[in-house]
């Protein structure tokens, strides 16, 4: 039997990572664009790197970017993929009010780009797309929950830049009859996920303050609402997209929906830590009120227990909120109706919020034992407050 081939954009990010591996393991030939960058960019994909010497390998990177037309059509006419998973984009919402040019050409015209390139090339019989979409095209929410019928009110140049991606993919698939999807996923996570997008700076924070190398976490506004799940699921819902007949857009979501306190909360409750919110808005804080030893101790060890219980027998403050992290348009609830992937896809979810944010805060304190070990050894260790 021949190996299908794949191209997927966005490797190096944290779902192109899963779904390379994902793919890699059910017997695909994987090519990924990858950024040239200063530095080796490539940390979640090491473990699937193959020297480009080894011969018939299963994993082979192209140095490539969205904005470059030229660029992206000789990859897809070299590779010839059958699936195209365009995951790239700059997907931080706050960073895009800082570059919505960029966005716009990266995140928008991108898309076109490859859609473009599969008519030109004559393959748009072989090649299926599935084409990255988000819940934040759902922006100032028109419905609750949100569907695969919801109109859109996108909240930030990111989404605005998306929803052009998402119509133009909508409009090869009627206009030249493609295989082209969009998969609207809500917030998914992992322990690979981005250091500052919002769960990840949690959970990372925590297992610092838990370590005693920090004091504090400065948030934005914590009364978001985010529909989680866990990036490991999301990007099977991806593949199954692709494996249908007909090409059609979903909503990859788990129904709930969790305010941003709520889940510093359950993150602190992992392992151990009882927190309290006093006062709102700019001067809000969340106060360490209590430790449960046995689960810290099981959690993170006994060497930081004393310095915890210090601090919790004072009620210090652990968590404070700074405006600077504030958007200028907040999208302030999403949580999704997955009904269709479902029934349609079979997609059932693996994981749910407290086994996802178990999975990260597990991650996260061995990660920053491992830095403490590091400062212990003499190297020194950076705090970063993105
Ligand atoms: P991520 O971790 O930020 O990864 C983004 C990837 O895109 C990285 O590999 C990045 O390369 C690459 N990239 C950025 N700009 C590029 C460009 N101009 N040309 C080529 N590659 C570029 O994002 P993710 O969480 O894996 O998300 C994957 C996709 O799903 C994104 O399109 C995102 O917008 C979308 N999405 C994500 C979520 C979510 O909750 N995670 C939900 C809905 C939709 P570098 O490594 O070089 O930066
Ligand atoms: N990043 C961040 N940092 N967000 C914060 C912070 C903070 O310190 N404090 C509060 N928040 C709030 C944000 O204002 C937002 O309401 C929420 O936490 C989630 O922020 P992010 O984790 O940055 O994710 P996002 O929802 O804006 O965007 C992510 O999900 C989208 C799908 O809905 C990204 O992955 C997008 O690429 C994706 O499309």
């Amino acid at each position: 039997m021949t190996q299908k081939v794949a191209l997927v954009t966005g490797i190096t990010g944290q779902d192109g990572a899963y779904l390379a591996e994902y793919l890699l393991k059910k017997g695909y030939i994987v090519h990924g664009l990858k950024r040239r960058s200063s530095l080796f960019n490539t940390d979640r994909i090491d473990h699937l790197y193959q020297d480009p010497h080894v011969e018939n390998r299963n994993l082979i990177l192209h140095y490539g970017d969205l904005t470059d037309s030229m660029n992206i059509t000789r990859i897809i006419q070299e590779v010839q993929p059958d699936e195209i998973y365009n995951l790239a984009a700059m997907s931080h919402v706050a960073v895009s009010f800082e570059t919505p040019e960029y966005v716009a050409n990266a995140d928008g015209i991108g898309t076109l780009r490859i859609l473009e390139a599969v008519r030109l090339l004559g393959l748009t019989k072989k090649t299926r797309i599935y084409q990255a979409s988000t819940s934040e095209l759902y922006g100032m929410v028109q419905e609750v929950p949100q569907s695969e019928k919801t109109p859109f009110y996108p909240r930030s140049p990111y989404a605005v830049a998306k929803m052009y991606a998402y119509w133009i993919t909508v409009n090869y698939r009627e206009a030249y009859k493609m295989h082209a999807s969009n998969g609207i996923l809500f917030n998914h996570e992992s322990p690979i996920r981005g250091e500052t997008f919002v769960t990840r700076k949690i959970t990372r924070a925590l297992s610092k303050i838990a370590l005693g190398s920090q004091d504090t976490v400065f948030m934005g506004n914590l009364n978001s609402k985010r529909d989680w799940g866990h990036a490991k699921d999301y990007i099977r819902a991806m593949y199954l997209i692709l494996q249908q007949d007909k090409p059609s857009d979903y909503v990859i979501a788990t129904g709930i929906t969790t305010t941003i306190r709520d889940f510093i909360d359950m993150a602190a409750k992992e392992i151990g830590l009882q927190l309290e919110f006093r006062g709102e808005g700019a001067d809000e804080i969340g106060v360490l009120v209590n430790v449960d030893q046995e689960k810290f101790i099981e959690k993170v060890g006994d060497q930081f227990l004393d310095q915890i219980i210090t601090r919790a027998a004072v009620k210090d403050v652990v968590v404070g909120v700074d405006k600077r992290y504030f958007r200028p348009t907040e999208v302030d609830l999403l949580i999704g109706d997955p009904t269709k992937s479902k029934t349609v896809l079979g997609w059932e979810p693996k994981y749910d919020l407290k086994g996802l944010i178990a999975d990260m805060m597990q991650s996260d304190i061995k990660l920053m034992q491992r830095e403490n070990y590091l400062q212990e050894g003499g190297y020194q260790i950076l705090n970063y407050f993105e």
